[in-house]
């Protein structure tokens, strides 16, 4: 969601460093209209910062489920393909925001969040509980 808010913001026209945005983790901007909503949901401060730091715990949370589960028989051939999106998709994050948005790159990401979400889709319909029987 906040890479759509990102893109639909022109918000990688911005700050186009990393780790830190222009030298700061979290620039002044980024809380400049002080409502919570405003100012991480919409304006481009405020959403690039959010976009990129959701970026770590969704990296974080893809990897640890992948590298822990690996070993069960429902994720076999899943568990590679969720590890290496969701790392793709970060690194093809990073050029993005470094390059203010190439268009190759921007559409490489865009398609990279396609792949990561068919990853995870799968996992969930490999793992997930059938439904139960109607009466
Ligand atoms: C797991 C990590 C990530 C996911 C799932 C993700 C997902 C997305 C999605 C779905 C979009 C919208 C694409 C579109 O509609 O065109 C987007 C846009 C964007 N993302 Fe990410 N992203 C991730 C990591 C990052 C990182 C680490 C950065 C940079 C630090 C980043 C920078 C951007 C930028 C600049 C855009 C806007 C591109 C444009 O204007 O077309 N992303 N991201």
């Amino acid at each position: 969601m906040w890479g759509a808010f990102t893109a639909g913001l022109d918000a990688g026209s911005i700050y186009n460093t990393w780790p830190l945005m222009n030298g700061s983790f979290m620039p002044e901007n980024v809380t400049a209209f002080g409502s919570f909503w405003r100012d991480f949901a919409d304006h481009r401060d405020g959403v690039q910062f959010v976009h990129r730091n959701l970026a770590w715990l969704v990296a974080a949370a893809v990897v640890g489920f992948a590298v822990h589960y690996r070993s069960l028989t429902a994720l076999r051939g899943v568990w590679i393909w969720l590890l290496v999106a969701v790392l793709l998709q970060f690194m093809l994050g990073v050029f993005t925001i470094l390059t203010q948005v190439r268009i190759e790159l921007g559409v490489l990401h865009q398609f990279g969040a396609l792949v990561l979400l068919s990853a995870l889709l799968k996992a969930l319909h490999r793992t997930g509980r059938p439904l139960p029987n109607a009466a």
